[in-house]
């Protein structure tokens, strides 16, 4: 039988993606050198959780790219009635010298959804309190100093239904950061975990994996699901989507999904070290002998990443096999961003550069209305803007979106994320999927559109 794993994990991410990162969870437990390191996946309301090794959280957050933050659950919703409850239930996290030692700093992130009965200002202030004194009993006094801007241990606390949950950063920086972006002028390009997620949603994490596993057949991504709107009689379109490999952004700002949508193809991760990971400071991953794990493990992730030059050969071959029509016609950078705006192609440029990927993705200047070279079977994902910075005119921009994607990619299929689900309707086409999801505290329309050829 195998041992219970000793780290209850919680996967945080935005709302409507957890179906993206349980999907991501999934893929790495499967994978056979990993399944003894995660286990206990559950895709539930909050977050995705699971239960796992230390190599296992080194793991979470070397490769999850839809999460915000991997957290280490240590009060799991505990019923708490008063100021006292709290406190033991704070206590009873035996944080003192098993996760922190006095050398630390650390802070407290609380939210209190029970603000009536204790505010969150209180609620933080009672944790501190509980770990404090616990330090206090443990080594004749002394206690760590609280840091609010940059702490070696960053402490979360959630109050919710008169549950108490209390958990450790294991991140440090948000995920999200993967640290390609610098400085941008642009308004709106969209969080990097938040691309990546709607990029598994559309099926392109599959896609990539199945790549790098099995090249030689044919990827079957299918386009029913239980959700999807249309009734039975009217789904005329293919039961799958063709994938080739073959990847467009029409309105692509700062390059954020193409950049997402090569590092998949890439199998490449950004934060290269464990030490760049807030967990390699918590005391049951300080020992040499952890370290060393999670340092082999990061050297080993790196090895299993693709060129760009071998990206490229694989994609041809696949293509040369499942897609023979199509041969002429594709591009030799698989993954095409464009914007009707200089600045942002020469910083999605940039940021490709710095993510390591320019040999796989092109950016060009370009207006959506304006065919790019795509062969059948092409990916587009997109978020255009839903207000007067679409230029063209609302909802006639719309319009001629969808007339474009009729008209430029046959054979092809589209996903359209956007904050004004009346406007989706203005395109003109029928959605074949709908997800509802949140960029930042927007809610959002995210639909798939299939093509016929
Ligand atoms: C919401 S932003 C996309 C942000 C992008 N996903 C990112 O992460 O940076 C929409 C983009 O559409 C571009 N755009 C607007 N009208 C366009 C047009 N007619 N042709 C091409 N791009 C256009 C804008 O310049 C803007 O960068």
């Amino acid at each position: 039988m195998l041992l219970e794993l000793p780290y209850n994990i919680l996967v945080l991410t935005s709302k409507g993606l957890s179906d993206a990162a349980f999907e991501e969870l999934k893929a790495l437990a499967s994978e056979p050198e990993w399944a003894s390191e995660l286990s206990d996946l559950q895709n539930s309301y909050g977050g995705v959780t699971c239960r796992a090794s230390a190599k296992g959280v080194g793991l979470l957050n070397f490769k999850l790219r839809s999460a915000s933050r991997v957290l280490i659950k240590l009060v799991d919703g505990v019923r708490v009635s008063s100021k006292q409850e709290v406190y033991e239930a704070a206590q009873s996290a035996q944080i003192p010298l098993r996760w922190m030692t006095l050398q630390h700093t650390f802070s407290i992130d609380a939210v209190s959804l029970d603000a009536h009965n204790i505010s969150q200002r209180y609620l933080a202030m009672v944790v501190k309190d509980a770990i404090c004194d616990a330090f206090r009993e443990e080594t004749g006094g002394r206690r760590p100093s609280v840091e609010k801007q940059n702490p070696d241990v960053k402490v979360f606390v959630k109050l919710e239904g008169g549950r108490l949950f209390i958990s450790l950063d294991s991140s440090g920086r948000p995920l999200h950061e993967r640290g390609y972006r610098r400085e941008t002028r642009h308004e709106a390009p969209l969080k990097e975990h938040l691309a990546a997620g709607l990029l598994t949603l559309s099926g392109w994490f599959a896609f990539s994996q199945h790549l790098r596993k099995h090249p030689d057949q044919k990827f079957e991504w299918s386009r029913i699901d239980s959700k999807s709107p249309l009734p039975e009689k009217k789904r005329k379109i293919p039961a799958s989507v063709p994938f080739s490999g073959n990847f467009l952004d029409p309105m692509c700002g700062t390059g954020t999904l193409p950049i997402e949508a090569a590092l998949m193809l890439c199998n490449r991760r950004l934060r290269k070290h464990a030490a760049d990971f807030a967990f390699s400071k918590l005391v049951p991953f300080s020992s040499e002998e952890v370290l060393s794990q999670l340092r082999l493990l990061g050297d080993q992730l790196g090895r299993e990443e693709f060129e760009s030059s071998e990206v490229r050969e694989r994609l041809q071959a696949y293509r040369e096999s499942f897609f023979p029509s199509a041969e002429g016609e594709s591009q030799e950078k698989p993954i095409v961003g464009s914007d009707h705006e200089k600045s942002f192609v020469l910083e999605a440029e940039s940021c490709a550069r710095a993510a390591g990927v320019s040999g796989v993705v092109h950016f060009q200047m370009k207006d959506f209305r304006e065919a790019t070279q795509a062969c059948s079977g092409t990916q587009i994902v997109m978020n255009p803007p839903y207000d007067k910075r679409l230029q063209v005119g609302l909802p006639e921009g719309y319009r001629e979106l969808g007339n474009s994607f009729k008209r430029l990619y046959p054979g092809s299929a589209a996903w359209v994320v956007s904050g004004d689900s009346q406007l989706l309707k203005t395109m003109g086409l029928r959605p074949t999927r709908r997800m509802p999801v949140y960029n930042g505290q927007i809610e959002a329309r995210f639909c798939q559109y299939v093509m016929y050829r």
